[in-house]
C-alpha cells in the first residue's frame, strides 16, 4: 500500500499524461490493393494492430486514430480499444492530426503521433521517446533512424550545432538535402497545447500540395522551442510501409523477433528461418518446432509439444505434449499427449481428447474424438460424435451428405469400427459394440451387439484358372484379326 502511495505520488510530480495519435487514414496508393493499407496484417495481424499495440504498452491513456480510407473496416477491426476521428479527405499528416484537435483540446501532456503504417516500432523504444522528450523538457521530439538508402522519407536537417531545424520531404529534397542520411520514422512526441498551435501555421505549398505534421517542427524551431532528436538503436523498427517490398521487408523482421522471443521463452526452434509464428499465436516452455512449421491466428501450444517438420496449424489450441507432424490444422483442438499425422487434416470443429491417435490420411470434421480414441489410417470422420477408446478401422468412414443434408455418426465408449467401415448417416454405434470389416452400416448398432453388414463369400473351387483361360483365348483372337 505504502510502495503503490509513492509510486502514485512520484506519477503526480514527475511524468505528464501519455495520449496518442495513430494516422490512418490514407489509402496506401502505393500498395496497389483492394485492402486499405494499415489492414495489411504483418504477421498475421493488421499493421495497425500492431502500433496501437505499442502505442497502448508505452502507456498512452488515450488512443485517438484518424480513419478516412475504410473507416468503417479499421474501427471495426480495433474495436472500442481506442477513439476514433474522421479526416473526410486525405490532406496531409499534419491535416490529420489536426482532425484530433477537438478531441485533446482540453488535455495537458505529451501527444505521441505515430503512422499507422511503421508496425515495426517497439513499446520500448517509444518509452525511450517519451523519457527523453520529458529529461530535456522539449516540446517535440522526433524518433529519428540512420538509413543507408533513405530514399522515400522525410530528411531531418540538423543545424551547425547539431540540434535538429526541420524535416524536408523527400520529394521536396534538395541534392544536399536529400544526401542526409537520418531520416524521420514518422515517430514523434509533442507538448500537446504546442502541437495544435503550431499546426494552425503549416500551410500546403510544398511539392505534393499536402498539409505536412513534418513542418511542425520547422515552426517550433522558429518560435524558439526546444525540439529534439531521438535515433532509434534498432533502424529496422523505422521501415514504413508504403509499398508491398516494404510489407515483405517488414514482414521478415517482425518474423525474426517472433521467433527470438519463443525462443527466448524456452521455445526450441530447430530452424527459425523456416519457422512462421503469427504475431498472436502463444506457445509454451520446451516445445520443440521443427523446420516448415506454420503457426498462425489466435493458436494456442502448450508445453512439451513436438510439432513439425511441416505442421500448419491455424487458429488452434494443442494442448501439453502433443506432436503433430506434417499435418494441416484449421480450428482444430487437440488433447494432451495426442499424436497427429503424418499427412492429417484436422478440419474446423475437430475436437480430441488425451491420448488420441490421428494417423496417416485421415481427414476429420466437425467431430469431437474423445481420451484414448485411435483412427490411425485412411480415413474421414465428419459430424461425429466419438467416445472413448474407440478403434475406427483402416478406411473406415462417416458417411455424412446425401448431397442435401449433413447427418450425424455417434459412436460410443469402447466400440471397435473395423477396416473399409461405412458407416451411412445418421446412425449410432453403440458402447462396446463391434462392426465388422467391410460392413455398410445403415442401421444403429446397439450396445455390445456385434454387426456384419456385406454378403457372405463364396469359393469356386478352381474358378481362376477357367478364367485365365478365357482371357488368355480372348487377347489371342485380337492379335490374330
Ligand atoms: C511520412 C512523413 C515522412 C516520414 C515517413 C515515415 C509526412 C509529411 N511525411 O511520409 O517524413 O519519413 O512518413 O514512414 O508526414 N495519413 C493520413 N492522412 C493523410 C495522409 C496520411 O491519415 O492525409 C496517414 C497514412 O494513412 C499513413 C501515415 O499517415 O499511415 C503516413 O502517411 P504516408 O502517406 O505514408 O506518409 P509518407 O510519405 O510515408
Ligand atoms: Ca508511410
Amino acid at each position: 500500500m505504502r510502495e503503490n502511495y509513492f509510486f502514485k505520488k512520484e506519477k503526480e510530480a514527475g511524468a505528464l499524461k501519455r495520449l496518442a495519435i495513430v494516422l490512418a487514414a490514407g489509402q496506401g496508393k502505393r500498395m496497389k490493393s483492394k485492402l486499405y493499407k494499415v489492414l495489411h496484417p504483418v504477421c498475421g495481424k493488421p499493421m495497425v494492430g500492431h502500433v496501437l499495440n505499442a502505442v497502448q504498452e508505452a502507456g498512452c491513456e488515450r488512443s485517438i486514430v484518424v480513419v478516412g480510407h475504410g473507416a468503417e473496416a479499421v474501427k471495426s477491426y480495433l474495436g472500442s480499444s481506442a477513439e476514433y476521428v474522421l479526416q473526410e479527405q486525405q490532406l496531409g499528416t499534419g491535416h490529420a492530426v489536426k482532425q484530433a484537435g477537438p478531441l485533446l483540446a482540453g488535455e495537458e501532456g505529451v501527444t505521441l503521433v505515430i503512422c499507422g503504417d511503421t508496425p515495426l516500432v517497439t513499446a520500448e523504444t517509444l518509452e525511450a521517446l517519451f523519457d527523453l522528450h520529458h529529461r530535456k523538457g522539449a516540446a517535440a521530439t522526433v524518433l529519428t533512424a540512420k538509413m543507408e538508402q533513405p530514399h522515400g522519407y522525410g530528411r531531418v536537417i540538423r543545424g551547425a550545432n547539431g540540434t535538429v531545424e526541420r524535416i524536408v520531404e523527400q520529394k521536396d529534397c534538395s541534392p544536399e538535402e536529400a544526401a542526409v542520411q537520418e531520416i524521420n520514422t514518422g515517430t514523434y512526441c509533442f507538448d500537446n497545447a504546442k502541437l495544435f498551435a503550431a499546426l494552425e501555421k503549416v500551410t500546403n505549398k510544398n511539392a505534393q500540395q499536402e498539409y505536412y505534421l513534418t513542418d511542425v517542427i520547422g515552426i517550433l524551431v522558429q518560435a524558439n522551442e526546444i525540439v529534439e532528436g531521438y535515433a532509434v538503436t534498432d533502424v529496422r523498427e523505422s521501415i514504413g510501409v508504403n509499398d508491398r517490398v516494404a510489407l515483405a521487408e517488414a514482414e521478415a523482421v517482425m518474423r525474426e523477433r517472433i521467433v527470438r522471443g519463443h525462443m527466448l521463452n524456452g521455445v526450441t526452434v530447430i530452424d527459425p528461418a523456416s519457422t512462421y509464428i503469427g504475431a498472436e499465436v502463444t506457445i509454451g516452455a520446451d516445445t520443440v518446432l521443427y523446420p516448415g512449421t506454420v503457426l498462425s491466428g489466435k493458436t494456442t501450444i502448450g508445453e512439451d509439444c513436438v510439432l513439425g517438420p511441416a505442421a500448419e496449424i491455424e487458429d488452434s489450441v494443442i494442448q501439453d505434449g502433443a506432436k503433430v507432424k506434417q499435418s494441416v490444422l484449421s480450428r482444430a483442438e487437440v488433447g494432451r499427449e495426442t499424436t497427429v499425422g503424418p499427412f492429417a487434416y484436422l478440419r474446423p470443429g475437430t475436437k480430441l481428447g488425451a491420448h488420441v491417435k490421428i494417423g496417416d490420411f485421415v481427414e476429420i470434421k466437425n467431430a469431437t474424438l474423445d481420451d484414448g480414441s485411435k483412427v490411425s489410417h485412411l480415413s474421414y470422420v465428419g459430424d461425429a460424435k466419438v467416445g472413448k477408446n474407440v478403434n475406427i478401422g483402416c478406411g473406415a468412414i462417416t458417411v455424412n451428405y446425401d448431397g442435401y443434408n449433413k447427418s450425424i455418426t455417434e459412436i460410443e465408449d469402447d466400440a471397435f469400427v473395423g477396416s473399409n467401415v461405412n458407416l451411412i448417416a445418421p446412425v449410432k454405434v453403440g458402447k462396446g459394440a463391434y462392426v465388422v470389416a467391410g460392413s455398410t452400416i445403415t442401421q444403429s448398432v446397439p450396445e455390445n451387439d456385434l454387426a456384419i453388414a456385406r454378403t457372405r463369400q463364396e469359393n469356386k473351387p478352381g474358378y481362376a484358372e477357367k478364367i485365365r483361360a478365357r482371357a488368355k483365348a480372348k487377347k489371342q483372337r485380337q492379335q490374330e484379326s
